[in-house]
């Protein structure tokens, strides 16, 4: 005997609330806005030029004063912050990345123009040595190993370099034991104690990566992968731990790496910890999506706005995403989900 719906539902039907666009917009949970967007951008040399990022449809890297324009553009539609990375040439790279404490390379430029020309929009800065290392690990390498301790001093000296030529938040993504408290301490010693730091709390040892080593001109470097120093994709608790040690550190803020395939670790860490909650859609989610957009799969909007809900529901405060400037624009547009 087969029971009709109103047998098996009794009084109970979802689909009440669903019927009109009001009553959507009135049960929604969770929304996207222009304040929830980090801006990744790459810097090149020279004056006026661009270059594009051949796996990431619609991303080029940016000489300075461009990338300036382009900050100026992202501050008048409302993105908060910009996470700059530079791709310096391979001639200028070497074994100890030793030019990330060059003031007047493009990165502190950057930084020093933007905040100059763009005072209102807030820059993010990564202290990683990869985009200035030979071999594009994000440490020192010695005898085949990524070296932590003297790392971390290293990285602790760009952060002080960063925060001086302008950087409003310090965000270390290299994963070196005591990196948090040690650029803590050295930004405190150098009078910046109003400069915050972003944790790259638990970054994944993850294949995601690859379009972004295309923008930084690191794949072809990197020897070897980075599993002695990021997380395993497969671990949870680990992460936590991770989490939990940044923010004894002296983190603000903490970043979860990948996004989108570790939203479940994103809503352990927000849930836990209560802190401000950041995810990286990195290059290889924003060129899985593109790619499926390039290939007529997939409608760009919708499925670049669905991911962006994911991260809210998940627990994000906020998302670095390529995609900022276009989810800007199309809110700005009057997008409705
Ligand atoms: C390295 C770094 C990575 C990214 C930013 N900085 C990962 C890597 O190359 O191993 C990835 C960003 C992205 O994929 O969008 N410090």
């Amino acid at each position: 005997m087969t029971r009709s719906v109103d047998e098996i539902t009794g009084s109970r039907r979802m689909r009440r609330n669903r019927r009109f666009d009001w009553s959507r917009r009135l049960t929604r949970e969770n929304l996207v806005t222009v304040d929830d967007l980090i801006w990744p951008i790459f810097l090149i040399e020279g004056e006026n030029v661009t270059e594009p990022v051949g796996s990431m449809p619609g991303v080029e890297r940016m000489s300075v004063d461009l990338a300036v324009k382009a900050a100026r553009k992202a501050a008048d539609l409302g993105i908060p912050a910009l996470a700059p990375f530079p791709n310096i040439p391979i001639a200028k790279r070497d074994e100890t990345g030793a030019a990330i404490l060059n003031p007047d390379g493009i990165y502190c430029e950057f930084i020093r123009r933007a905040k100059m020309e763009v005072p209102e929009i807030g820059l993010i800065t990564d202290v990683a040595l990869d985009p200035f290392t030979s071999h594009g690990h994000d440490g020192i390498l010695r005898d085949g190993v990524i070296v932590n301790d003297e790392t971390v001093e290293h990285v602790a000296r760009a952060a002080v370099i960063q925060a001086q030529a302008g950087s409003d938040i310090i965000s270390p993504s290299e994963m070196m034991d005591g990196r948090i408290g040690a650029i803590r301490d050295a930004l405190d010693a150098a009078g910046f104690q109003d400069v915050a730091i972003m944790s790259y709390a638990t970054k994944f040892a993850s294949a995601f990566y690859g379009p972004y080593r295309e923008a930084v001109s690191t794949g072809g470097l990197l020897k070897g992968d980075k599993k002695t120093y990021y997380l395993d994709p497969a671990n949870t608790d680990e992460a936590m731990r991770e989490c939990e040690l940044d923010i004894e550190e002296g983190a603000d803020m903490l970043m979860v790496k990948p996004g989108m395939p570790y939203l479940d670790i994103v809503h352990r860490v927000k849930q836990t910890f209560a802190m401000p909650t950041f995810a990286y859609q990195v290059s290889g989610e924003y060129s899985l999506i593109m790619a499926g957009v390039e290939k007529g799969f997939l409608d760009h909007d919708r499925a670049m706005m669905e991911s962006m809900l994911a991260f809210k529901r998940a627990g994000c405060d906020g998302v670095l995403t390529y995609f900022a400037p276009k989810v800007a624009e199309l809110l700005a547009s009057g997008w409705k989900y």
